[in-house]
């Protein structure tokens, strides 16, 4: 980790492009035209992919307006080849919908060594600040209300579920005892208190899922990861190509599952009724939504052990790429 804690200088927004090497290479092949960086964070994969194509332009869209101000910064020397959008790329056909088709599009989820090294923003474990969270400072849920105002069932569900922690109803019911919490460090305090102490002594910081789940809930990363793919597919024009950068084995999953739709092989999708006259129609509907993209990576890519010693936030990637069909 790296990044100037406290300061929030733009010159201190390092954070070292996951899988940089990979993502490059994948996206070389494409046409020239408009890339979309969904997640443009610092800037790290963002200005590798304009030094290697002078022919591409770059919509460059991140909901944190300190994230986008780095990006901006360290973009700066490519002009006005870079456009740059404080957005949510859930909202991506309203963000790029006029501007035609795309040629690759690059999300990179979750959050910045920044923003978790930035005490202010409460996404770290590791300092006592309010329970902030937000990717968005504009957004209106923050930690404070998920912690303080949902219900002990809703708050289990979501550490379980968003966390995969195995103490989630332990740790909601110690929440719901020390209500009202008021900082990142009341947080910690209470998980601690839940889990039995031989727990907490393996599998690193006892508050690390717990901080993952409320984030993930609070910044809605599960639901918009689900609306950016299912608006970037009607976007990206022939030959183009998804990017998508997980950390989290439910991210993963939803990428896999939307990638092997389009391709026409999502076996969890329901046969078509046999006898019913709409029974053609649905037929066709599913041919024509049969292999809109080629699944490049039939398994994730996964970051050499060269990099993780290098930066170890790179442990947890996993990438995976699709293409539109030409037809
Ligand atoms: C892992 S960082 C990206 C780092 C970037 N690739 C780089 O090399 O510097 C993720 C960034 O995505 C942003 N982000 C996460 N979810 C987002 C969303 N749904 N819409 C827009 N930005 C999002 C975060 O604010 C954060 O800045």
């Amino acid at each position: 980790m790296n990044g100037g804690e406290g300061s929030g200088a733009v010159s201190d927004f390092q954070h070292r492009p996951v899988m940089s090497r990979e993502v490059v290479e994948l996206l070389l092949p494409v046409p020239n035209g408009l890339l979309v960086d969904g997640t443009v964070g610092g800037g790290g994969h963002a200005s590798l992919l304009l030094d290697a194509r002078p022919d591409w332009r770059l919509l460059a869209i991140d909901r944190d307006a300190e994230a986008l101000a780095a990006a901006r910064s360290r973009l700066a020397r490519f002009g006005d080849r870079v456009e740059f959008v404080q957005a949510e790329f859930g909202d991506l056909g309203e963000v790029a919908g006029e501007r035609g088709d795309i040629v690759g599009l690059l999300l990179d989820l979750g959050v910045s060594s920044h923003q978790l090294d930035r005490a202010s923003r409460g996404f770290s474990y590791r300092y006592d600040a309010p329970l902030d969270m937000r990717m968005d400072a504009g957004s209106e849920l923050t930690a404070a209300t998920v912690v303080n105002e949902y219900s002990e069932e809703l708050i289990a569900a979501l550490i379980a579920h968003n966390g995969e922690e195995r103490f989630a109803r332990r740790i909601a019911r110690e929440i719901i005892r020390r209500r009202p919490l008021h900082t990142t460090g009341d947080l910690v305090d209470a998980i601690t208190a839940a889990i039995p102490a031989p727990a907490r002594r393996r599998g690193g910081h006892p508050a690390k899922r717990t901080f993952q789940a409320i984030r993930m809930e609070v910044n809605r990363e599960l639901p918009n990861l689900e609306r950016g793919l299912d608006e970037s597919v009607h976007l990206i024009g022939p030959n183009g190509r998804i990017l998508v950068l997980a950390y989290h084995s439910l991210e993963d999953r939803i990428v896999k599952q939307r990638f092997q739709q389009w391709a026409g092989n999502d076996r969890d999708a329901p046969e078509p009724p046999s006898k019913i006259p709409l029974d053609e129609v649905r037929r066709a509907e599913l041919r024509a939504t049969e292999s809109v993209v080629t699944v490049l990576t039939r398994k994730p890519l996964r970051p050499q052990p060269v990099e993780i010693a290098d930066n170890p936030r790179a442990e947890s990637a996993r990438l995976r790429a699709a293409q539109r069909n030409a037809g």
